[in-house]
């Protein structure tokens, strides 16, 4: 029997990992073993999402919580080094881009073992992200490369990653979305949060360069309260965003628009069903991209480079300033409404993912 890692973190990992878990558990020759690492520890941008989606408590809790870069992957890679050690995988899955997912794929590597990262191949071009550093440096020690669009298996050839290491399996969150589409159509959070369905925008925002400096986080916030003007806003707040708000002193301002809703971070079904029912997206996220695409509702993303191209040539997202956002956004909304946007779902984004990612792992650990 195969025991194989799947690594979680932090938010944006736990809606990948899940169809994978499900998808092996029913496999007889192999035995999914689930690690969280604890980069994320609040009950809503972790535990939410096991009980969302299904999945166990995690086999293993690295228990690392937060700390700078340096602090927080050296924590993961000391405690993940450790469970390695004693517990021997055939395979590591990491997932993504955090900094868990680096730090696990090197402590393994560094143990010979055989490592896969889902998502590989997406790039920013952009080196001062961090999530963009811990791209390169997992794919670049990675076995198997999972990609999820042509331009990622565009982008690692460039990178000198031989074509036998690439598999475009597709995009493991539309596995999720397909996966817990009944009880999203059923959660109607629009109606519970007294919001008129296609009639509000989503707004989330946590990138170092969007809410790490006053100026920059004043500057979205004077934006996102404009475009509120034309249309209510719900704002679930990621608590990196909440703790600038805070210590910048800009709680006041908030609380006085009266057209932005400020809420804690949701749960995932809750939020896709925010996100379905919505007219609008501003993000920086790199995840809400490709899950508005698929539900073809238009995303503006407040940042100058997306790893997500595909999502900006299906139609549905578009690269915008800060600065840009009250002129666009209703425009948007406006040209959605007549009907005039058209959007196409990339190949392979079809809930079939983790089929293709079963079978991959299969030829690779036979
Ligand atoms: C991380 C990922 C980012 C991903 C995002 C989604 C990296 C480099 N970044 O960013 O790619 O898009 O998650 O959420 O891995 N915090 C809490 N509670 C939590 C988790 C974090 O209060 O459960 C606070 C921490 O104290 C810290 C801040 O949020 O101050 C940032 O957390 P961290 O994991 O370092 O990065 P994110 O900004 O969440």
């Amino acid at each position: 029997m195969k025991s194989i890692h799947l690594i979680a973190g932090a938010r944006p990992n736990f809606m990948k990992v899940a169809p994978l878990w499900h998808a092996l558990n029913k496999e007889t020759w192999c035995k999914p073993v689930l690690v969280h690492t604890g980069q994320h520890y609040d009950a809503m941008m972790s535990d939410v999402f096991f009980s969302d989606l299904g999945l166990p408590a995690p086999d293993f809790h690295l228990g690392v919580g937060s700390g700078s870069h340096a602090q927080q992957t050296a924590a993961v890679m000391t405690a993940y080094e450790e469970l390695c050690r004693q517990t021997a995988p055939d395979n590591v899955v990491v997932v993504g881009d955090v900094n868990s997912t680096m730090a696990c794929a090197i402590a393994a590597k560094k143990l010979h073992l055989q490592v896969s990262h889902l998502e590989a191949g997406l790039r920013s071009f952009d080196r001062t992200m961090p999530e963009e550093i811990n791209r390169l440096l997992t794919d670049a020690i990675s076995d198997l490369l999972w990609t999820p669009s042509p331009d990622a298996d565009e982008n690692l050839a460039r990178e000198g990653i031989p074509a036998s290491r690439i598999d475009r399996v597709g995009n493991i969150m539309i596995d999720s979305l397909v996966m817990m589409q009944g009880a999203i159509e059923k959660a109607e959070i629009a109606k519970r949060l007294g919001l008129e369905k296609k009639n509000y925008g989503v707004v989330t925002l946590h990138r170092p360069i969007n809410v790490d400096t006053v100026d920059a986080l004043d500057a979205a916030l004077s934006a996102i309260i404009e475009v509120s003007s034309s249309l209510p806003l719900v704002f679930p707040m990621h608590p990196r965003t909440k703790a600038r708000v805070e210590e910048f002193g800009l709680t006041k301002k908030l609380q006085q628009a009266a057209t932005v809703k400020v809420c804690s971070p949701l749960g995932y079904v809750d939020f896709m069903s925010l996100l379905s029912d919505c007219a609008l997206v501003i993000t920086d996220s790199g995840g809400i991209q490709e899950e508005t695409c698929y539900l073809g509702i238009p995303c503006i993303t407040v940042r100058e480079s997306t790893e997500r191209p595909v999502t900006v040539a299906s139609g549905s997202n578009r690269l915008a300033q800060m600065t840009d956002l009250t002129n666009l956004a209703p425009q948007v909304v406006s040209a959605w409404k007549s009907g005039h946007a058209g959007r196409t779902i990339p190949d392979r984004w079809d809930g079939k993912t983790a089929d293709r990612i079963v079978a991959s792992l299969k030829r690779a650990l036979s």
